[in-house]
Parts: C-alpha cells; structure tokens; sequence
C-alpha cells in the first residue's frame, strides 16, 4: 500500500502573530493546508492519506476537510493527533496506518509539509518509486548559497564545506514504513531531542541505509514567515493569469 503523510502539528512561531497557525490561513481563497492536501488527492497512487495535527486543531481540521473536498474524497482522507515535535507527530501518523490498516512489508509513506503547497506531481511521483527502490529518499535543491558552519558559539566560522555537495532539504521524505519505524524505536532518548528531519532517523539508525536524494524545486518551498506568505500570494495570483 502506498500512503501520503501530511504533517501539520506544528505552531508556526516564526510567522509571527497570526490568528491561526500556518498551516490554516488562506492563500488565495484556500488555505494552506487545503491546497497542500489536494495535490496528494490529484494523485492516484495512495491508498490513504493521514492528516497529522495537533489535538487542539483536530475538530478546526475536520470542519475544514468537510468544507472543501467531496465525500468521495473524504473517504481516502483520515485525521490523526500528532505528537509533541515533529518526529513524534509523524510517528503518531506511522502508527494509526498500522493499527489501521496493518503493515506489509513493502508500504510505503510519502510524508510531506503542510506547508509546502506548491510540491509539484513530478516530485511526488519521483519519490513514490525511489521509496519504492531505496527504502528512503529525501527531497533536496543544491544550496544556492555557500553554507557556512560557524563554532558552537555561533561566532566564528568553523569551515565553509564544498558547495557542490551541499543541498537544502525539503519534503516529502519517503520511506518503507517498517524501515522507518524500526529505526526510531532502535534510537535512545538522547537522539530522539536531537531529530529535526526524519531522513536522519534512517541515518542514526544502527544498521544505517542509505537515504537516496530526489531533486526538488525551488517553487517548493516551505512558508515559514511572513515574507514567505507573501511571496507564495503572489505565486498564485500569476498563476492565476496565466
Ligand atoms: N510539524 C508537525 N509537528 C510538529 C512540528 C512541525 O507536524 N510538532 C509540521 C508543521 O506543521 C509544518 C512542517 O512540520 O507543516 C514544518 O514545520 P516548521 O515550519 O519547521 O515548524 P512549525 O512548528 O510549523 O513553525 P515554527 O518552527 O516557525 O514554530
């Protein structure tokens, strides 16, 4: 079976005072995470697609699903509570498909941002047969920018790594779901506070996999502040033009 995992538990803090977290204002006339779930809708590969938020956003989501999409559509969408980081919540997503579903040993999840509507069907279509292959993919742009890795302190640079091999990650990441889920539990306490991507849960595990990289796309960003926000209006408004 095949899966799309949209993670939408988190707060929003960088966006700033908002009425509501990111993921729920409007772009265009839709909100974010409308749009974003549409574009795992437009695709007929999935069997389910998980909606992963937090318990205070539960019923606001639901109202919101039932407003916009057909109860056709509604019966491939399932709504689940997150956890209290980001790995947590998409782990709590891994564990409802397989108290739900059960797992075999070749499902796969594509997980992906609420917040990164403008993912494209190639980029979903690319690492649904790389999960396929490899077992777990990222989604990375080249850095456009020379990366520069400062001291502890944050106050002197450290090294300045060669740019031809450093990328920016995006989502989704994608993984063999029992692959995923045996190496988070394998990691201690410890690494588990120190997880802010879910492609480094594969890599800290014991038996570490390779991660295979999908190339991404600028467009595919994630909004994070306000400059984003309005960035991604007026993405849409010339879309809408054209
Ligand atoms: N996310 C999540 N659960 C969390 C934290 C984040 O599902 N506990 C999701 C967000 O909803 C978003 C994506 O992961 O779709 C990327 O999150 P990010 O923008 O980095 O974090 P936020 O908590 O949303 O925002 P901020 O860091 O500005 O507070």
């Amino acid at each position: 079976m095949k899966y799309a995992e949209i993670l939408a538990g988190g707060k929003g803090t960088r966006m700033g005072n908002t009425k509501l977290p990111k993921q729920f204002l409007n772009l265009g006339d839709q909100p974010i995470i409308i749009q974003t779930i549409e574009k795992f809708l437009m695709n007929s590969n999935f069997d389910g697609i998980i909606v992963v938020v937090s318990g205070d956003w539960i019923n606001y989501t639901m109202d919101l699903i039932k407003k916009y999409f057909s109860s056709n559509d509604l019966k491939s969408i399932f709504l689940v509570q997150g956890g209290v980081d980001r790995s947590e919540t998409l782990m709590s997503g891994l564990r409802f498909i397989e108290s739900e579903f059960g797992l075999n040993e070749d499902d796969i999840v594509v997980t992906h941002d609420a917040v990164r509507p403008f993912v494209s069907q190639r980029i979903i279509e690319e690492n649904i047969q790389a999960a396929i292959e490899f077992g777990a993919v990222d989604t990375v742009v080249p850095s456009i920018d020379t990366i520069v890795k400062s001291n502890t302190e944050r106050n002197y640079i450290e090294d300045i790594p060669n740019r031809d091999v450093m990328f920016q990650g995006q989502t989704p990441q994608s993984f063999n779901i029992s692959l995923i889920m045996d190496a988070y539990n394998q990691l201690t306490d410890d690494e588990k506070l120190i997880l802010t991507d879910a492609a480094k849960i594969v890599l800290l595990s014991k038996n570490a996999g390779k991660v295979k990289l999908v190339m991404g796309e600028q467009q595919n960003f994630k909004i994070t502040t306000s400059f984003d926000l309005r960035l991604a209006e007026s993405l849409i408004q010339k879309g809408g033009e054209d």
